[in-house]
């Protein structure tokens, strides 16, 4: 078979993993040609690609980001895009497409599927946030990356016994914040399906500060909002797929705490450092597995079909049952384990 590779979204540790398992079993195993679009589905609707074999992944595993690049385009928004699209699998002669990416390029993924494409998805996001899968790939690293950062601010924030707020990735869904927040021993954790009191923030920093203890790291999520009316934010530009661009939440926290607390507060924001660099070992697995099981599903023609995990087991799911809501934390985690340890 002839068969096309794309990443498409935000980069995420673990993506060349992925491609390569593709690769080593396509090649190997399955006697298939590759195909690599460059830079997501704009390498489709552009008809840029690149030769993808064995000898092309050598050292690529420990590697961050995507051989390939990536991209936000979203041929739904070009004008004559999936025509184009297709058109490109029809001339390079593709007999699948295996789209490796997030909510936003499975959706466009899914949509193909359904006018005829052959596809297959791989779940990718450092967000945690795609439903159908217990986890994404690149998850557990900015997790990792994340709680590194909040070990090195408590140690600062302890000697000058101040508020660090640790502004966190996570637009819709407050994963890394909760998870990293739980790891790295925050005394807050704001995530965007809990919007949060400032009152309440403050009065909790204050009763803890107060009990004879010092220094607090508070973790929020960049999608993190306060209650409505309670403080104003200011309004940032859209992406191709209609996303906020977002960063910030984190100094307006900032500065609200120390100016009703009178703490000392700095801000911290992690930003693309937590989807940099090498994936954790677990990442790495849990790739590897995801891409093997994509190109199997290729073989069996299970188009449409997304691999995902659930409990131990890589299992395929329709991409429309993986695309249609997003994935939000685990409200338990967060009222009863995460919250114990708020002030
Ligand atoms: O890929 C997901 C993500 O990392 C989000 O957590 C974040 O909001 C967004 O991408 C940032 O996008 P960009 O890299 O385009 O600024």
């Amino acid at each position: 078979m002839k068969v096309g590779v794309l990443t498409g979204g935000g980069d995420c540790p673990g993506l060349n993993a992925v491609i390569r398992a593709v690769v080593r079993k396509a090649e190997k195993v399955h006697g298939d040609q590759l195909i690599g679009f460059r830079d997501g589905w704009k390498g489709v609707l552009e008809a840029s690609t690149m030769p993808l074999n064995v000898a092309a992944m050598r050292g690529t595993l420990p590697r961050g980001g995507t051989i390939l690049g990536t991209s936000r385009t979203n041929p739904y928004k070009v004008e004559g895009g999936p025509e184009r699209v297709k058109a490109t699998l029809r001339d390079l002669e593709i007999d699948a497409l295996i789209a490796i990416g997030g909510e936003d390029t499975l959706g466009v993924a899914n949509k193909l599927y359904e006018e005829g494409v052959n596809l297959v998805g791989v779940p990718k996001t450092i967000d945690n946030d795609l439903s159908a899968t217990d986890v994404t790939f690149g998850f557990d690293t900015a997790v990792q990356i994340a709680t590194d950062a909040i070990d090195r601010l408590h140690t600062t924030a302890e000697s000058h016994d101040r508020v660090i707020v640790c502004e966190v990735m996570g637009r819709h869904a407050g994963h890394i914040a909760l998870y990293s927040g739980i790891a790295g021993g925050a005394a807050m954790i704001l995530v965007p399906e809990e919007p949060f009191d400032i009152d309440d923030v403050c009065e909790r920093l204050k009763a803890r500060h107060s009990a004879g203890r010092f220094a607090s790291i508070v973790v929020v999520a960049e999608g993190a909002s306060p209650k409505e009316g309670t403080l104003a934010l200011a309004e940032k530009g859209l992406d191709a797929f209609g996303h906020v661009r977002l960063g910030g939440i984190g100094n307006v926290l900032a500065e609200e705490i120390e100016s009703r607390t009178g703490f000392e507060t700095r801000v911290t924001i992690l930003g693309h450092v937590q989807r940099g660099g090498t994936p954790t070992a677990y990442d790495r697995i849990l790739s590897t597995r995801f891409g093997i099981a994509a190109i199997d599903a290729v073989h069996d023609g299970a188009f449409g079909q997304m691999v995902a995990l659930r409990g131990v087991q890589v299992v395929r799911v329709p991409l429309a049952e993986a695309v249609g809501e997003l994935k939000t934390i685990d409200r338990d985690l967060y009222h009863h384990v995460a919250e114990v340890f708020f002030n």
